[in-house]
């Protein structure tokens, strides 16, 4: 489950855009700030493969990079950025909702749950969409390095409480791990998940 090489292939405004290939890929979701550039940047161990931002709402295209020119990581615009224009965030449903409904060659998407903070309404739903679709999911927590005083400062602890809100919604609870771009805490747990789900 090494990475040798990862190269951006394209940048696409509308899921059609996305290449034509029959290569699998695993898409990286989830709310924006959450940390899906980083990831990316942490799994490929490239600095500046995705752009990253302190600023919301960075990347606004779907992004795919190629590893070892045999599978796909997609870079994906976050949802729930409150200060978008309600049109930008009709344009996020209907374009990631179309991606997600109609690439078939999508092995699971890595729904990113930021554990530094309680869960989130807009996470649970976007889990909640996921599974009513049969679309399927890891959930991959992150910024399992910040730990912060008082409630809900604790990423074992908000884990725990996202594992019980969403215990309901599956009838096999999805795969999940934690993570750190920081110090690379989850980045070979990761990894071999992904090509356990590819079959090599
Ligand atoms: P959008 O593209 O806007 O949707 O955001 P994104 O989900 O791609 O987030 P991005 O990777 O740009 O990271 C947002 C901020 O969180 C940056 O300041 C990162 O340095 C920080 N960050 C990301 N991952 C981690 C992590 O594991 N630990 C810590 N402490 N900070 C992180
Ligand atoms: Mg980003």
């Amino acid at each position: 489950a090494r990475v040798k090489e990862a190269e951006f292939v394209r940048s696409s405004a509308r899921a059609r855009d996305c290449p034509k290939d029959d290569r699998p890929e695993f898409a990286v979701l989830g709310r924006s700030n959450v940390g899906k550039s980083s990831l990316i940047n942490a799994l490929t161990r490239r600095k500046e493969a995705a752009l990253t931002s302190k600023k919301p709402g960075k990347t606004q295209t779907i992004n795919h990079f190629l590893v070892n020119k045999s599978w796909y990581l997609v870079d994906l615009p976050g949802y729930g950025f409150a200060a978008a224009s309600q049109s930008a965030r009709m344009d996020w449903s209907s374009f990631t909702k179309g991606y997600f409904l109609n690439r078939d060659t999508l092995v699971s998407v890595l729904l990113l749950i930021d554990a530094s903070i309680p869960p989130q309404k807009i996470d649970l739903d976007c889990a909640n969409w996921l599974g009513r679709n049969n679309i399927g999911l890891t959930f991959v927590f992150t910024k399992c390095d910040k730990v912060k005083k008082g409630k809900g400062g604790r990423p074992d602890e908000n884990i725990k409480v996202f594992q019980e809100t969403i215990s309901g919604l599956y009838p096999e609870p999805p795969p999940w791990i934690m993570t750190s771009s920081v110090t690379g805490l989850g980045r070979d747990g990761l990894l071999l998940h992904m090509s356990q789900l590819r079959n090599y």
